[in-house]
């Protein structure tokens, strides 16, 4: 499948070609032109995979172990994005940090965290402690599954003995509605019982699920137009997978979990262990999207796209923990290895994500308009409150969060999946050779307030290019390559003591 549209960026890049060159983001700029469209106009749903459905912004978190755990999925997903969480976890916490998200916001909840009415309250409560639940609103099934009754939060605040059963403290008086209630209806129905739960129970009385209160009056309200929702009405949630043994165990438990996308997150995509788990995953999971990567050239893009991939993850090199291309030699400048590979994709259907290397929101609005149907972060989302790991006070004063590579030496000793990530069999630190570092980033406060500010970038940028859609600035953008000074021009300069800015 072949698309011959020609973009208006195509002339430069094959000049930049022609001369041997590839450009990464300091290099460019791109070229302004007529507007009619102001910046609170433009319209930024974005695509990272073929069937995952429209996110409401091009932003995606990277699978770091300081970066994308549960925390991060559920804050992305609600500004509209989409966070993948990492594989440094084992397989199960992996698939409970999904289940998290998942459990954040559902109209309804096929599968929902049940109690049994012969627990106690002290045991119940350590479940919760353990699992990490933010909730307190339970159905109670006894053994054959049947509902015996509902417990909420004022249940376990109004109970002064925790050796308690459960069966003591629940509401013993059912109140549930028919399979095929919807949000809606169930609203109405629990507004007049003033419960803050509804079972639902099929024709022959077999329970199926749950509403809760909280979440069907957000969407009955209409209170979350930016959330990343999926058909189900929870919210999206993508998690990495590797090619490693427990591969299998992972997808199932992630699948059990309802993850809508994996990223197959490996350093060198082009490799047919790659391509053999693209195929396994599209072959066993057909309704799961798999997201490959990480590539940088045109045929290594064409070919995980052949294998079956529903997305393209591009970057060999670019990210700001990366030693890759001073370890290896190799890896291509990022905005010619997304342009090239969004090339060599277009027709495909397979969208593209520029991942790694994005320092400000202008090179956001640059790997869109190279190509990139959308960008993974990493250090930008690092130093959140969001982003796993505590915040430590430096004796400078300075309140920071590690920040590290997947292939740094600190997370190659922690995590088998990030040997695996760059091939390495060994675990005894002499024997590891790390293709990234470790380092501290400030502590920067909620993840919305960054996100904020990117997309205001990406916004005003797609203003002066003149598109109101990612896709049409893909068609309308142009390039200049910049000289060094053209580079100094771009910065601040010739000023001293530049007083500290949100977005710079
Ligand atoms: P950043 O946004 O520039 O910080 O780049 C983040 C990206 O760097 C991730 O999404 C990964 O693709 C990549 N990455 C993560 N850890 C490493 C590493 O240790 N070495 C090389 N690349 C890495």
């Amino acid at each position: 499948m072949k698309n011959t549209e020609k973009r208006k960026c195509d002339d430069f890049f094959d000049k930049i070609e022609k001369l041997g060159l590839a450009l990464s983001y300091n290099d460019v700029r791109l070229k302004t032109g007529y507007s009619q469209i102001l910046p609170a106009n433009a319209k930024l749903q974005a695509k990272f995979s073929r069937n995952v459905g429209f996110l409401n912004i091009p932003i995606v978190s990277a699978p770091m172990d300081t970066v994308t755990e549960a925390d991060m999925a559920i804050a992305l997903a609600k500004i509209g994005g989409l966070g993948i969480i990492h594989k440094g976890l084992s397989p199960q916490n992996q698939a409970s940090a999904v289940e998290k998200v998942k459990h954040n916001l559902s109209a309804f909840i096929y599968e929902p965290i049940c109690i049994n009415p012969n627990q106690t309250v002290a045991e119940v409560l350590a479940f919760i402690e353990r699992k990490n639940y933010r909730f307190l609103s339970f159905p109670v099934l006894n053994n054959s599954g049947k509902l015996m009754g509902t417990v909420v939060k004022s249940n376990f605040e109004f109970c002064l003995d925790n050796s308690a059963k459960i069966s003591d403290i629940m509401l013993k008086e059912i109140i549930s509605a028919e399979a095929g209630t919807t949000v809606e209806q169930a609203y109405k129905i629990m507004m007049q019982k003033r419960v803050k739960i509804l079972p639902i129970l099929d024709k022959n009385k077999k329970f199926k699920g749950i509403y809760t209160l909280s979440d069907v009056r957000r969407i009955v309200k209409g209170h979350s137009p930016d959330y990343n929702i999926s058909s189900d009405g929870t919210l999206k949630a993508g998690a990495a997978i590797g090619v490693g043994e427990d591969t299998r165990q992972r997808m199932e438990l992630l699948a059990k979990a309802k993850v809508d996308v994996v990223v197959i997150d490996t350093a060198h995509g082009d490799s047919k262990a790659v391509i053999e788990a693209v195929k396994f995953c599209k072959k066993t999971y057909p309704k799961i999207d798999v997201v490959a990567g990480n590539v940088s050239e045109a045929e290594s893009a064409k070919r995980l796209a052949e294998a079956g991939a529903d997305g393209v993850k591009v970057g060999q090199g670019p990210g700001s923990i990366c030693t890759t291309r001073i370890i290896a030699g190799v890896g291509c400048p990022q905005v010619t290895a997304v342009y090239n590979c969004a090339k060599a994709l277009r027709g495909y259907g397979v969208p593209v994500c520029a991942d790694g290397g994005i320092e400000y929101s202008g090179d956001i609005t640059i790997a869109l308009s190279a190509g990139a149907d959308c960008v993974m972060l990493g250090k930008l989302l690092a130093g959140t409150t969001e982003s796993p790991g505590e915040i430590i006070y430096r004796h400078d004063k300075k309140q920071v969060k590690v920040y590290r590579g997947m292939g740094s030496l600190g997370a190659m000793i922690d995590n088998k999946a990030s040997r695996e990530r760059y091939g390495q069999a060994e675990s005894a630190e002499n024997k590891l050779v790390p293709e990234g570092i470790e380092s501290e980033v400030d502590y920067k406060g909620d993840v919305s307030f960054i996100i904020y500010q990117l997309l205001g970038g990406l916004r005003s940028g797609m203003g002066y290019c003149g598109a109101e859609t990612i896709s049409e600035l893909q068609k309308k953008a142009d390039f200049y390559r910049l000289t060094p000074s053209g580079v100094k021009e771009s910065h601040p300069h010739g000023l001293e003591q530049i007083k500290k800015s949100p977005n710079y």
